[in-house]
């Protein structure tokens, strides 16, 4: 018998869950964080480095940005993202409709689609919702995602309705294309829609509701983490999760922090994903099990003791903080490179460690009790 998309292994006695997701190129762990792979790459991170040194399960692709470049005809000839980038476990897309939203220059929002500015070349392009659901197919992701605007922090009661509208009429057109044009690379592809809805209760209340219905194999939560305060996003998470069902994977996307992550997950979320990992460590910000550290600081300068303790990646083992502070001062390549293994090596072990203590039925204690110290500036 075919294996069930989405597995429940253990719940909590509240709405944290462990589970396991299976696509045609492997399973995944849940919860789970996936590292953002924009452009056909994780920056500066080996697809091998990912897969052994990293454990990444599941890693990002971009419709917006791949559509642009290399262009669909190098996909489609590459035969999808999987072998193009040579990356075999499961990958997922976003559908452009954010990244229209958080990159081009001009853009112009009708009830058709999107009609923007490329950040590359200036070039103007348009994607509806049919034409993000054929880039994802040529693209090829085990699970891609609906077309959707992310209204901005704050919004108006109105804007944010009338844009929640549009996204829920935008999903049918979505499903309906789906529906009528089946993958073209021989595995399956799973379409997530997005609950819209700003910072409004009644507005997520409807939007979740409406999600539901459509009866996908997996849901998302956008629109967070777009500059609202964080007891906002987590209220919101809270009052969607208790809507989506229980029995379908729930992907809060763009979220974050590692202790976002692990509230996220205390809130019954199940996948994750965010640039903070790998920007934030371009810039020398590490995140540990001890705290966030800047390692340009000059306090590392005679620091030799190894880039972190308990970190899993060999990275950690095998560098010092002064040597990793001497690259950051000395704009070395590599120092991207360390950080940024270190960081998404970081943020895969927080949600094992998770997922470990949800199975012991520990979760929220050990939450409580890490997330201060994660908070905390070294
Ligand atoms: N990434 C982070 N937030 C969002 C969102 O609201 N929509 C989409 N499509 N992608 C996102």
């Amino acid at each position: 018998m075919e294996k069930k998309f989405f597995e429940i292994e253990k719940t909590t006695e509240s709405k944290a869950r462990a589970g396991v997701i299976t696509t045609d190129h492997g399973q995944v762990q849940t919860p789970i964080f996936m590292p953002v792979g924009t452009v056909a790459s994780v920056k500066t991170v080996h697809q091998r480095e990912l897969k052994e040194d990293i454990k990444a399960q599941i890693i990002l692709g971009n419709t917006y940005h791949l559509y642009l470049r290399p262009k669909m005809d190098v996909m489609q000839e590459a035969g999808g993202l999987h072998k193009f980038m040579n990356w075999d476990l499961p990958i997922l897309t976003d559908s452009g409709g954010y990244q229209v939203f958080s990159l081009s220059d001009t853009r112009k929002i009708t009830e058709e689609g999107s009609k923007f500015k490329s950040h590359i070349d200036g070039s103007y392009h348009f994607i509806s919702p049919e034409k993000s659901m054929e880039i994802q197919r040529q693209i090829g992701g085990d699970i891609f995602m609906a077309f959707d605007e992310c209204t901005p922090y704050p919004c108006e009661y109105n804007q944010a309705k009338e844009s929640m509208e549009m996204t829920h009429r935008w999903l049918k057109r979505c499903i309906k294309w789906c529906d009528e044009n089946p993958e073209i690379y021989g595995h399956r592809q799973r379409l997530f829609p997005i609950v819209q809805g700003s910072t409004y209760s009644d507005l997520r209340k409807i939007s979740a509701e409406f999600i539901s219905e459509q009866n996908a194999e997996g849901n998302a939560i956008g629109g967070l983490s777009v500059g609202e305060p964080e007891d906002e996003m987590y209220r919101i998470t809270n009052e969607v999760t208790d809507i989506l069902p229980i029995e379908k994977p729930r992907y809060l996307m763009g979220v974050g922090t590692p202790w976002n992550i692990l509230e996220s997950i205390g809130l019954g979320v199940d996948m994750m994903d965010c640039v903070m990992p790998t920007r934030n460590a371009r810039n020398g910000m590490l995140f540990t099990w001890q705290g966030v550290i800047n390692i340009k600081n000059e306090k590392w300068k005679n620091d030799f003791s190894q880039l972190d303790e308990f970190g899993t990646s060999f990275v950690d083992r095998e560098y010092s903080k002064a040597y990793v502070r001497h690259l950051f001062v000395s704009r070395e390549y590599l120092a991207k490179q360390i950080a940024s293994i270190h960081n998404l090596a970081f943020y895969l072990d927080l949600v094992r460690v998770a997922r470990e203590h949800i199975l012991a039925g520990d979760f929220y204690q050990w939450k409580d009790s890490v997330v201060p110290v994660l908070r905390h500036r070294l």
